[in-house]
């Protein structure tokens, strides 16, 4: 089979993507500059950092630490609050449109709604809503961990909008069909899994945590076990397509998604370890190779193979 024979286009919730690697929430999502770089480099569609109402400036340094396996981050959900980033949609998005999933938190329904309002004029592809930050208090995993809470924020953003509504679902749901179920029926168009695992390091020298915040978030290759395995639960539940996220570094991470039961991955910390534009084309290469070695033609023909 020669390279043209096969391909990484991918469709999930009616969007037609060029590739199934994604970039993750609050990993270069922010550099609208960037943006036509890292989709040149191979990225089928990057996630916004997670876009809140007001501005936040999030936590003191440090925010980030290397762990076994991956980072602990803490970096507080920062961000330039709804207004400014409506601004940056209107002034740089629209100018130069790249496929973009925008991501928002909130502490209620009706914020997230609020913020779904804000944005939807704009022709970016569709939410990714964050109902899953392990660390903090009153946004995040704190209202998307119940199940019926996560589903009013679904019902709650789908009023405002047409475009497609990802739940991003947290790494520590005890009954994950259920939580899987539950938002699927408030009309949730996909589900996002997981964020990261919220977690601790301690520096033995000053005998105190290392981040300013104590606890932050564990990612990369440490979680891509939980992540599979949530993944492949979601999967054995719901009909809505799955984006697996969690320590994937290059293509045999992405197939493992794919065979779970994923239609996509989102690409976090591997970004931060290589030269961030050689990442999306080494993991797409990898995907390829096994294409070609296992005589696939696309990656549609791999999702949820694990489950026969
Ligand atoms: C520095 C950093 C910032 C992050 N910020 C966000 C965020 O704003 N919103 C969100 O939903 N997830 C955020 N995440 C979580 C990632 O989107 C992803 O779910 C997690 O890192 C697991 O993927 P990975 O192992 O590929 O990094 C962040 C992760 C990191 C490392």
């Amino acid at each position: 089979m020669d390279r043209s024979s096969f391909s990484l286009v991918t469709e999930f919730c009616g969007l037609k993507i060029n590739s199934p690697t994604l970039l993750a929430s609050g990993v270069l999502g922010i550099s609208f500059d960037l943006f036509p770089r890292i989709i040149g480099s191979g990225c089928g569609a990057i996630v916004s950092k997670s876009i809140g109402l007001e501005p936040r400036e999030g936590y003191r340094n440090p925010t980030m630490t290397g762990v076994e396996g991956g980072y602990l981050n803490a970096i507080g959900l920062a961000n330039p609050g709804a207004e400014e980033y409506a601004k940056e949609l209107e002034e740089e998005f629209s100018k130069k449109p790249v496929p973009l999933i925008v991501s928002i938190f909130a502490d209620s329904p009706e914020h997230f709604a609020d913020l779904v309002k804000k944005f939807d004029r704009f022709g970016f592809l569709g939410y990714e809503l964050n109902l899953s930050c392990p660390h903090v208090k009153d946004v995040g995993s704190e209202i998307g961990s119940d199940p019926d809470n996560a589903a009013e924020v679904v019902k709650q953003a789908k009023r405002n909008t047409s475009k497609p509504v990802l739940a991003k679902m947290p790494a520590t749901i005890v009954n994950v069909p259920q939580w899987a179920k539950t938002v699927e029926s408030a009309g949730a168009d996909a589900i996002v899994a997981i964020n990261t695992i919220r977690a601790m390091k301690i520096d033995i020298s000053s005998r105190k945590p290392v981040l300013s915040n104590r606890f932050g978030g564990l990612s990369g290759p440490a979680i891509k076990p939980v992540a599979v395995r949530s993944v492949y639960e979601i999967y054995e539940n719901v009909k809505i397509p799955i984006i697996g996220v969690g320590g994937v570094t290059n293509g045999v991470d992405a197939i493992e998604f794919f065979l779970a039961g994923a239609s996509g991955v989102e690409i976090g910390s591997a970004i931060g370890t290589d030269n961030f534009l050689d990442t999306f084309g080494i993991v797409n290469s990898g995907i390829e190779r096994y294409l070609k070695k296992y005589s696939y033609s696309n990656v549609k023909e791999l999702v949820g193979l694990a489950h026969n």
